[in-house]
């Protein structure tokens, strides 16, 4: 037998040192490096095998044995269903709702679908408490409230469960490490052990880890490498919706999107989430222009909102939220320079209505329309909606996936649409019962509109 060797690990990266040091060469940090005796358990005792390389061309594919979901958005993002023996982790700040959305998926499988729900955070009666708000019919949860790694992969052998899903990674500690549950290299280590597990007996788990406030999963990005998939939920706690979205995937691709809305009932899922971020508010208001914006592989309708008064003080207030501010400089300098509106001496507000934060440049259009909507207290019809980017010479120019954007619009009602001259030439075009208004520059939409 291998004689047993004692190992080092810095406390605050996690790296390996092969002798005692005061300071970790890794990280620099003081006395952090601390000795671990070798680990012996459960996990010592997988055998090492023998692999050989094989040709490219004899490699045979065989198809990822998947589990399908009762929860269609998951499926969506994990590109059809979760993959046996394999490791997610669910990461998103305090308070966002991602023990309500597995527990609510542990709770929505099917009767004799085992899920052993692992808590570290809560007590099993807490967890019960928050079952009671969800609709649920899985009797075949089984709760478990365990921090130590040692007892829960025990545990989890002896009861061989169809999913292991544990809450949260930061509350549980391998034993015979010395570091703080928590610390980078707790996590680090007990994650490693959790993938091991994972691959050995086939049993898909799902870890659930906090992101702080500067969006780091703690130790500093280390876990998205060690895991097979990385799906972050992300939202506004103040606002009702919540999107799902993969940074990571070993398994299928990262572009698709889960949006789910917050009820007093737990998550339910979107299907339709244009109208999430549509206002039902009257005609006839000025500063509101319609966009789109491309998230992932879906395309979201959006509400852009501005608001433009006279400068009070001297000095003119731009303020905006879900946009860049430098995408909103752009606009406006190209609104004041090459269709003249004359914003130097006004007060301007942008906001994506929503809370949503959008990127896609195709939301340049639609914000200046709104802008020259509250310039001329013009309001503009919402049966239109706006698609383009804007150069810096005042060119509208055309965007990626628009045939998928104009297809939203019209499955949405709307009549009209506003797009670059550029798109003319597309055939798929003559399919749409929409009808097209195709513009080359920006000061040629605000004189056909206001
Ligand atoms: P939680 O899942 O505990 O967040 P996380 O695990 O990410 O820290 O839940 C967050 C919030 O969700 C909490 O403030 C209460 C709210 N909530 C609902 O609005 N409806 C519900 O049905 C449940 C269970 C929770
Ligand atoms: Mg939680």
């Amino acid at each position: 037998m291998a004689k047993s060797k004692n190992l080092y690990f810095c406390s605050e990266c996690g790296a390996e040192h092969s002798k005692w040091i005061g300071r970790c060469t890794v990280c620099g940090s003081w006395n952090t490096v601390h000795e671990v005796s070798s680990p012996r358990n459960i996990l010592s005792d997988i055998k090492v095998t023998s692999n050989s390389p094989q040709r490219i061309s004899e490699i045979e594919l065989i198809n990822e044995d998947r589990i399908y979901l009762p929860d269609l958005e998951l499926n969506r993002v994990l590109g059809g269903g979760i993959v046996k023996g394999s490791l997610i982790l669910l990461g998103g700040e305090p308070g966002i709702g991602k023990s309500t959305l597995a527990l609510q998926l542990a709770l929505n499988f099917k009767e004799n679908f085992r899920v052993l729900y692992v808590s570290g955070e809560e007590s099993e009666k807490q967890i019960k408490f928050r079952a009671e708000r969800l609709s649920s019919h899985n009797t075949d949860v089984y709760i478990y409230a365990e921090t130590i790694l040692e007892n829960i992969l025990r545990t989890a052998e002896n009861m061989y469960p169809d999913i292991i899903i544990i809450d949260s990674i930061q509350t549980i500690y391998y034993s015979e490490m010395e570091s703080a549950p928590g610390s980078v290299a707790q996590v680090r280590e007990c994650t490693q052990k959790i993938m091991k597990f994972a691959k050995q007996k086939e049993i898909p788990i799902i870890i659930i880890g906090h992101v702080t406030k500067d969006g780091f999963l703690a130790g500093p990005k280390t876990l998205e490498h060690i895991v097979d998939t990385v799906i972050s939920f992300e939202g506004d706690r103040h606002l009702n919706y919540r999107m799902l979205r993969c940074l990571k995937n070993r398994f299928g691709s990262t572009l698709e999107l889960g949006i789910y809305e917050m009820t007093s009932r737990g998550l339910n899922g979107v299907p339709n989430p244009s109208d999430l971020f549509l206002n039902q508010s009257d005609e006839g208001l000025s500063g509101v222009a319609i966009g789109t914006s491309l998230e992932g592989n879906r395309v979201l309708l959006l509400e852009c909102q501005a608001l433009v008064t006279d400068a009070a003080f001297g000095n003119p207030q731009r303020a905006v939220t879900g946009l860049d501010p430098k995408r909103m400089n752009l606009i406006l300098a190209v609104l004041e320079k090459k269709a003249k509106l004359k914003l130097g001496t006004k007060d301007v507000f942008l906001n994506v209505a929503g809370g949503l934060k959008v990127e896609d440049p195709a939301i340049d259009l639609p914000f200046a329309m709104a802008i020259a909507s509250s310039y001329f207290e013009v309001p503009i019809n919402r049966k239109i909606a706006f698609i383009g980017e804007i150069g810096l010479t005042g060119e509208i120019r055309s965007v990626i996936r628009l045939e998928q954007r104009i297809n939203e619009i019209e499955k949405l009602g709307f009549d009209k649409t506003v797009l670059s001259k550029y798109a003319q030439k597309e055939d798929w075009l003559n399919n749409t019962s929409l009808e097209l208004l195709f513009f080359d520059r920006l000061d040629e939409v605000i004189s056909y509109f206001f």
